[in-house]
């Protein structure tokens, strides 16, 4: 599901995003082997809050460098989010059904390649060039600063 070309030059953000894809994988092929419900639940729970803890690194690191999209890039954000509360609300009725989990997948999956690809790009861009060490530093992010990734090391 990752791609190259979904890379935006900052490790972090790389990585989460990465990871991102890799939770989707994982959740598909939990639904896939038909693991027990609660499993399903777990793991798209973990997604939810992933998302989120993503979301604030981009927002925090826009705020902090003064990234003139902010505001933009922060409604796409809630867009996504609002879309998440939906599907939240329809598991807890009808439970992670494979219709479920494969219709939020795609949803994701889809969001997040155009995500990248647009608003993320440009967002990282224009913060590497103002980041003092473009892709490995993030500022004042305390112990999730600088995460490389292994074929960087
Ligand atoms: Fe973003």
């Amino acid at each position: 599901m990752w791609t190259d070309d979904l890379s935006v030059g900052i490790s972090e953000i790389d990585h989460q995003h990465r990871e991102l894809f890799g939770q989707l994988e994982r959740l598909l092929d939990a639904c896939v082997a038909g693991e027990e419900q609660e499993e399903v639940l777990k793991m798209l729970s973990f997604l939810d809050d992933y998302v989120v803890t993503h979301f604030v690194t981009e927002e925090q690191l826009q705020r902090e460098y003064g990234y003139p999209g902010y505001h933009a890039h922060r409604a796409e954000h809630d867009h996504l989010l609002d879309a998440i509360v939906q599907f939240r609300g329809e598991v807890r009725e009808c439970g992670p059904t494979r219709d479920f989990v494969l219709r939020l997948n795609q949803t994701l999956i889809d969001w997040l390649r155009e995500h990248i690809m647009t608003v993320d790009r440009a967002a990282s861009s224009w913060l590497l060039a103002r980041l003092p060490q473009p892709a490995d530093v993030l500022p004042q992010s305390g112990s999730a600063a600088a995460i490389m990734l292994p074929h960087e090391v």
